[in-house]
Parts: C-alpha cells; sequence; structure tokens
C-alpha cells in the first residue's frame, strides 16, 4: 500500500534520483582521487581541524546521537533523524518535497512562526490561515472543514510568537482525520522548555507525522545552524531525495556532537533551568506595572507581552538600546512585544526602562 508520502509527493519528486555526490556513492580504497578535493588539509590561521574532505553526505553519528537524546522524553522508536541547517532549511525541504508549485496547498495558524508561509509563498504554494482562537489555541471546526484541501498542516508546539503549548489532544484528533490527507508537520524548535509535551513519541504510530526541532534555542548554538527532522521512514525517503548534497558542514557536525553528549545534555538542562527561573521572576515583575495590559504564560524563552500605553513599546525600548521584536504587523497582537529572557542583568535592565516610561508617564 502507498504511503501518504509517496501518494502527496509531486511526482517530479518521486522520479527524482537523488543526486550522486562522491560521498553518497562512497566505495573502497586508499587514494581518494574522487571529489576534485585537495588531498592534504590547508591550515590556515587559527584552524584546529582538517577540513579538506567532504563531509557525510547525511552523518548517521550525529542523527544517531539526536535519536538518543529524543529519547530521554519519549520513547522515539519508530522513527528516522536527519540533520538539516536548521530548522528554517526543514520547513523549506517540507514544502519543496510535498508540495507541487501553483497545485498544492499548505496551512498556517497564524500568530505562529512567519517561515510557514514565506516558504509556501516562494514557490508559489498557496498557504491556507486559520488564525488560533482567542487563548491562542487551534480552531479546530475551521482547521478540519479545509484539511482536505491541504498537504500539510503546519502547527508549532511551544509556539511562536505567543509562547502556548498547542493541545495535544487537538494534535491527536487532527492526526487522525489527516492520516491520509496531508502530513502534520510539528515545530518544537522551543521544545526544551516544556519537554514533556513533546509528540516525537506519536511518530510510531502516525507516519503522517513529523517534529522539526533545532540546536538554536535551548543549546544555545543558532550560529551553528543545526536542526532536525524526524519522522517515519517514507516521509525520510522522499526528502532525502532533495537534500543538499553535503547539507552539514564538519564543524558544525562536531559541535553538535559536543553538545549531544551527556555532559552537553546536562549543561543544556542546567541552562534551561536557569532561564526558566529568570523568564518567571521577569513576568511577575512585569505583572506589576501599570502599562503593562498582559504577560502571556510561557514555555518558551520569550515573552509575549501586551502593553496599555498610546505608544509604540518597542520603539520606547528601542530608544533605549534594547531590541524586542515588534508584533504590530499580527491582527491579533496589536500593542504586543515579544521579548527574548537573556541574564537576569539584560532583564533587569529591561524592567529598569519599562519603570521609567511608567514614572515618566504620570
Ligand atoms: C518556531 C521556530 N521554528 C524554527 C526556527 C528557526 O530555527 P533554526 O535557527 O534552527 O533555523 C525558529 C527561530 O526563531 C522558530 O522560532
Amino acid at each position: 500500500m502507498k504511503s501518504l508520502a509517496e501518494k502527496i509527493a509531486p511526482d517530479a519528486i518521486k522520479k527524482l534520483i537523488p543526486y550522486q555526490s562522491a560521498r553518497r556513492i562512497g566505495g573502497e580504497g586508499h587514494l581518494w582521487l574522487n571529489a576534485n578535493e585537495l588531498e592534504a588539509s590547508c591550515v590556515y590561521e587559527g584552524q584546529q581541524g582538517a577540513y579538506h574532505r567532504y563531509p557525510d553526505f547525511l552523518p548517521d553519528k550525529l542523527a544517531s546521537a539526536y535519536l538518543e537524546y529524543c529519547q530521554t522524553h519519549a520513547p522515539a522508536m519508530g522513527c528516522k533523524a536527519v540533520a538539516v541547517r536548521g530548522a528554517d532549511e526543514a520547513i523549506d525541504l517540507l514544502v519543496r518535497t510535498f508540495c507541487q508549485p501553483g497545485v498544492d496547498k499548505v496551512m498556517v495558524c497564524p500568530p505562529t512562526y512567519a517561515m510557514y508561509e514565506f516558504c509556501a509563498d516562494s514557490i508559489a504554494v498557496e498557504a491556507l490561515k486559520v488564525p488560533l482562537l482567542s487563548d491562542f489555541q487551534l480552531d479546530m471546526e475551521e482547521i478540519i472543514s479545509q484539511l482536505d484541501v491541504v498537504n500539510i498542516l503546519f502547527l508549532c508546539s511551544p509556539n511562536n510568537p505567543t509562547g502556548n503549548i498547542i493541545s495535544q489532544t487537538d494534535i491527536i484528533t487532527l492526526l487522525d482525520l489527516a492520516k491520509d490527507k496531508a502530513l502534520v508537520v510539528v515545530d518544537e524548535a522551543y521544545i526544551e522548555f516544556a519537554p514533556q509535551t513533546t509528540v516525537v513519541g506519536l511518530i510510531e504510530q502516525y507516519p503522517n507525522l513529523v517534529v522539526i526541532r533545532t540546536l538554536s534555542k535551548a543549546f544555545g548554538l543558532a550560529s551553528v545552524r543545526c536542526g532536525f527532522l524526524l519522522a517515519d521512514d517514507s516521509v525520510m525517503d522522499m526528502v532525502t531525495r532533495l537534500i543538499a548534497p553535503y547539507p552539514i558542514a564538519d564543524p558544525t557536525a562536531e559541535i553538535a556532537l559536543a553538545a549531544l553528549t551527556e555532559k552537553g545534555i546536562c549543561q543544556m538542562n542546567t541552562q534551561t533551568d536557569d532561564l526558566i527561573t529568570i523568564r518567571e521572576w521577569f513576568a511577575s515583575e512585569l505583572n506589576q506595572l501599570e502599562i503593562v495590559e498582559q504577560v502571556f504564560t510561557s514555555s518558551t524563552n520569550f515573552l509575549l507581552v501586551k502593553f496599555n500605553t498610546p505608544i509604540c513599546m518597542y520603539r520606547y525600548l528601542c530608544s533605549k538600546g534594547i531590541v524586542t521584536r515588534n508584533q504590530v504587523h499580527e491582527p491579533a497582537l496589536s500593542n504586543c512585544v515579544r521579548i527574548t529572557i537573556g541574564s537576569q542583568e539584560s532583564m533587569r535592565e529591561t524592567l529598569l526602562a519599562l519603570k521609567q516610561m511608567e514614572a515618566e508617564r504620570i
């Protein structure tokens, strides 16, 4: 029987023979003269390793290390992992693998991460929008009524920029309803801030579920550009036809592997706990300010804050040298600013600026 991935992938993708890079072809021998690399390493100033050879085309060690890390919160038996250049590349790959430009559609639930719509727009795939409800949960009725016409439903949990977790019961309902229709992609970029809510454990039961992860957030490796796609074999078979010949640079793989050791994960967990403590302290301080209308509950490393001031708080904070993220473009988030949680010192400075503004206003 045809898998859902095979059913929805455009014919051009199904016919595609993956690019046969030198590493993919492999071989055995003592002289490697097959990839037009230099045979000896050039060592530039400050360089530690040797980088004259192309990296693995799909670094297995990294994928295995990430799967092992996933097991700490959920059984990830039936799923495969592939490393990509950040979660952003995973989103782009999924749209290009499973949607035919000008024909297929995806669904997004704003306010959410803008890249889902951007990647769809970039190849003329229509993005149907079903806005979140006022409590930032899914509008199930509306989603279900349009599920038949999309190839991918993008969900984000915990969601950016609202910070909340999407109901797992709703996700399961959608996975059941979309079983023969659409892939349900759950972007878990912020999952380390609420690890018990992961849906990775459901992949074995739902081959139409794809989970996206990253080392950019809790692991603190945004500049390394490393993310992961977790899915059933049938999805991976299609995605890896399109993946770049050498998606992961060796220095990236080395840093990522160090982060995924027991010691690295322990360090990340401690950092995450500390950040959550700062976030909760900052939220309680913000709640005492008159200029703050609401601090939304967050399961991430940021807070969405609604102000009740006539002036734009994003611009006010910018004038104090504090750069946050304005949310004016989101109809549901008027007067809202998204503030990333930094060190206690940075949050103290931000608070001080807000208190000054409040004092000036009175
Ligand atoms: C929800 C979400 N997904 C994906 C990304 C991109 O992550 P990466 O740095 O791994 O590309 C971000 C970055 O802000 C994000 O908020």
